[in-house]
């Protein structure tokens, strides 16, 4: 596996930034001293410091020594984070090289740019990302989109380190939104999915450890037939369901409560929503 040898900083060290940075370190992409992270209460960033990564509670501190800083913070944060940033900005020689990967829902290139401008006024590199938390476990799901001062290197090291934990696939930036309603929430709607047929099993006796094992393999199981035969659902759908079988009889019961249209309703929704909470 290829490392970096670049520092990473993280600003705002929580549950997206973890996934990502826990995943490199345990990938062995980066070493743990290369890492830097922030957030305003250190107590929260313990996790991080187990690994061996430093922690700070000062964000400028990550802005300047680190190469690849990647903004974690909840989109409404990104203002006063960048105007406290911008505060404490001592420039320097590095900035032109700096490259900010940006996490957050909804929130354009554009956007990023006008908020770091002060970093290097002719012209800051910003990647946008959408990544998601299976990342944690090497199994993420990563779109990312970089601004025209973006070169084909810093494309390739954001390629690197997202694709070590899973799927990365760069995108134009108008398909960000729409990525976000299947990958980057998608794990809640799975995790709701496996819990719900867990509780079927447990109705019918299973012991609840066992099913929601059952269920999460089951989930896994079925997602790897999908990737790896290239086959269409459906396709797949139908030859588990033998006529007159168990199975049709439970997807009667699916199609009766609407699970797909619920399913592509939820996916509109969190699309919709990412979008308005990066214009907020
Ligand atoms: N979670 C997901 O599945 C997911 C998927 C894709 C993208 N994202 C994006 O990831 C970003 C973070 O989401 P999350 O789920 O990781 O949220 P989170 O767990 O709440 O993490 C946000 C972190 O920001 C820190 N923070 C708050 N104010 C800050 C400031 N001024 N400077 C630096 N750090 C600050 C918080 O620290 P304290 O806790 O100490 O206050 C917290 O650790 C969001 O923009 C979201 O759109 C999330």
């Amino acid at each position: 596996m290829a490392k970096l040898d670049e520092r990473i900083g993280f600003i705002g060290g929580g549950n997206m930034a973890f996934a990502i940075g826990s995943g490199l370190i345990r990938g062995g992409i980066v070493k743990p001293s290369q890492v830097l992270v922030s957030g305003p209460h250190i107590e929260n960033l313990a996790r991080w410091r187990e690994l061996g990564a430093v922690t700070t509670d000062e964000n400028y501190e990550v802005l300047e020594h680190t190469d690849i800083v990647f903004i974690c913070v909840k989109p409404h944060m990104l203002a006063p984070c960048a105007a406290q940033l911008k505060y404490k900005h001592v420039p320097s020689a590095k900035d032109a090289s700096k490259l900010i990967v940006s996490v957050l829902a909804g929130t354009s290139l554009q956007t990023l740019e006008e908020k770091f401008d002060f970093i290097e006024s002719s012209g800051l590199k910003v990647i946008r990302t959408m990544p998601n938390t299976s990342m944690q476990v090497g199994e993420g799901c990563t779109v990312y989109t970089g601004n025209s001062r973006v070169t084909h290197q810093d494309l390739e090291k954001v390629h690197l380190m997202l694709n070590a934990l899973g799927l990365a696939q760069q995108v134009p930036e108008s398909m960000i939104d729409a990525v976000t309603g299947v990958a980057g929430c998608g794990p809640a709607f799975v995790y709701t999915m496996i819990e719900a047929m867990a509780d079927g099993g447990v109705k019918q006796g299973v012991p609840r450890q066992m099913a929601l094992q059952f269920a999460a393999q089951t989930m896994l199981g079925a997602a790897k037939t999908v990737l790896l035969t290239g086959k269409h659902p459906a396709v797949l759908r139908d030859e588990v369901c033998s006529p007159g079988g168990a199975t049709i009889v439970g997807v009667h019961e699916l199609e009766k409560g609407n699970l797909r249209a619920t399913l592509i309703n939820a996916v509109e929704k969190s699309s919709q929503r990412s979008a308005e909470l990066g214009k907020k």
